[in-house]
């Protein structure tokens, strides 16, 4: 998912953690398209996992400060994003990373990941 400016909300520290984000998914697209293998694949999740934690705090913490009004719904949605990866890497590391799991580990976070930033996120820019 190439990362685009006018991706961006405005605020930088959350924009660049977007962009990371975003690279990080690429990292997988690659990682699955030229067959590195299920630790890479594997390995990026993990990474994607645990940097989502901390950007969807950020973002929250954020969003608290400057009184958004759609905090709550906001982070249903981040909610359930954790959980749908949580459900990826127990599927992974119980089953292994097969073409369908690659499949639906790329669809599930790349379809996510866009739909977050573009739709949501960029209502919290439209609010600042
Ligand atoms: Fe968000």
């Amino acid at each position: 998912m190439t990362w685009k400016d006018s991706l961006a909300i405005g605020v930088p520290a959350l924009d660049k953690q977007h962009r990371e984000l975003c690279d990080q998914v690429d990292k997988l697209f690659d990682a699955c398209s030229h067959g590195k293998g299920a630790d890479e694949v594997k390995r990026i999740l993990d990474f994607l996992a645990s940097y989502t934690v901390r950007h969807f705090a950020d973002e929250e913490a954020f969003q608290q400060k400057i009184k958004y009004p759609k905090y709550l719904q906001h982070k249903a949605k981040h909610t359930d994003f954790l959980n749908q990866v949580t459900k990826l890497k127990k599927e992974a590391t119980e089953n292994g990373v097969n073409i369908a799991m690659v499949i639906k580990i790329n669809q599930t976070i790349s379809t996510w990941l866009v739909e977050h930033i573009k739709a949501t996120d960029s209502d919290l820019k439209n609010y600042i």
